[in-house]
């Protein structure tokens, strides 16, 4: 365990899916559009690039056959 505290924000990746992001975040889009996300709530992000819903996840990547599972080490 560490002695770290833990952080407010914690970003993880999903294989083969999106960034879930867990609050509390402040999200602007590309249209300035703001979403506040509370301690604890959580959002999925695109990572794939082919949702209709950008930022967010549509569930595409699965309907799509993304595939990203590598590790950074
Ligand atoms: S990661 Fe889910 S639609 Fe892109």
């Amino acid at each position: 365990m560490s002695d770290q505290p833990s952080p407010e924000v914690v970003i993880k990746t999903v294989d083969n899916g999106p960034y879930q992001v867990k609050g509390p975040i402040r999200l602007v889009d590309h249209d300035n559009n703001v979403y506040d996300l509370g301690p604890g709530r959580t959002k999925l992000l695109c990572r794939c690039g082919m949702s209709a819903k950008k930022p967010f996840c549509d569930g595409a990547h699965a309907r799509n056959g993304f595939a990203a599972t590598e590790r950074s080490s």
